[in-house]
Parts: C-alpha cells; structure tokens; sequence
C-alpha cells in the first residue's frame, strides 16, 4: 500500500483537471492512502531563491506560509501525481509554485520514490504535451525517480469537455498503482 498525494493544479473547480483527479483517486483508493492536495486552496508563495534552505535545520524554507501544510502532507507521501490544465504549454502557476519550493526536500528529507502525471489541455496537437514531458523526464532522472504513468488529454477547453473514455483511463491508472 502506497502514500498518494495528488498535487492538483487547477484554480478552475470542478473543472477538467478535477474529474480527472477524482477519477483517478477513486481507483488508486482500492489499493492505497489517497490524498488530494488541490493547490489553489493553499496560499504558497514562489520561492524566492534565496537558497536558505540549503543550510537550515531540517532544510526548511525561510517563508511561513500554507507550504508548510503541504510539506507535511508530502513528507508522507512515496507516490505524487502531478496533475494540470495546460497553460502555454506547461503547468498551471500555482502548481509551479509548489513543485520550485520542493527544490530542497526533494533531495533530502522526503521518501517519494515514483511520480506520475495527468495533464489536460483545450488543443488536438500532438506536441501539447512535449514541454511539459520533457522537463518530467529531466525530473524523473535527475531525482532517480520512477515513471507511475501518465493520462494526457487533448482537446477538453470547457469545463466538462472531458470524455468518458479519459475518465476511465485515468480511473485505470490509479486502480493499477
Ligand atoms: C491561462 C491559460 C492558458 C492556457 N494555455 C493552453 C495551451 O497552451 N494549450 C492548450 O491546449 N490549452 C490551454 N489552455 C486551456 C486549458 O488547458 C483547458 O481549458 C483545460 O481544460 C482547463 O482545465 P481545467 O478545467 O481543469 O481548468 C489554457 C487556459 C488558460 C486559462
């Protein structure tokens, strides 16, 4: 049984990048701790680069914000889906602002050892995923993580737009994990 924690990037409720997530939650809950972690509810700052955490006791940030909330959740956690709308090929802000501010925990004190992604986006192109998968791949190797999978669906731009059949793959990937 793994620790899943979903770090949900849409600031669109309901939207498609949530039915995917519920969907792919209620097939990971056969098996696993499933947490959704939908990051617009939580006030984390960008990281500001100041590489304090470097040299901190416990490698924490010098920003006392909702991250703190977070961290918790993902000191947990062996499994993190990544899951977003496509925003000028890449991930929403806000989840961006989380992943920057893993920069150091990643490396130090959390025991996450696969990661996966589910991705949404309003183009049919067959390049809409590449930024976005490449610099998964850079992540993947540089933190010598394991791929989870990943569900990748084109072509949903209103709320709802999403297939059944997207529902139902992303519900797989979790019932598979
Ligand atoms: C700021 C912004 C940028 C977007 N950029 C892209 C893009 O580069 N490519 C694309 O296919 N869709 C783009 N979209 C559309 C969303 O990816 C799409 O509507 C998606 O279904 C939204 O997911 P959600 O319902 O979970 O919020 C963009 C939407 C917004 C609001």
């Amino acid at each position: 049984m793994s620790k899943i924690v979903i770090l949900s990037g849409s600031p669109r409720k309901n939207g498609n990048t949530d039915i995917l997530v519920d969907s792919f939650a209620s097939g990971a809950k056969e098996h696993n701790d499933v947490e959704i972690v939908s990051v617009h509810d939580y006030h984390v700052n960008p990281c500001v680069g100041c590489n304090s955490c470097f040299s901190r006791e416990g490698n924490t940030c010098c920003q006392d914000d909702d991250m703190m909330t977070v961290y918790e959740k993902l000191s947990e956690a062996d499994t993190v889906i990544i899951a977003s709308p496509v925003y000028f090929y890449g991930i929403s802000a806000q989840l961006k602002a989380v992943i920057d501010r893993l920069h150091t925990p990643m490396r130090n004190s959390f025991h996450i050892k696969r990661i996966g992604l589910l991705l949404v986006g309003a183009a049919e192109l067959p390049e809409l995923f590449d930024s976005i998968i490449s610099q998964y791949n850079l992540v993947l190797r540089f933190f010598h993580l394991e791929d989870a999978g990943k569900v990748l669906m084109r072509g949903a731009r209103e709320r709802g737009d999403i297939t059944e059949k997207d529902i139902q793959k992303a519900f797989c990937f979790g019932r598979q994990l």
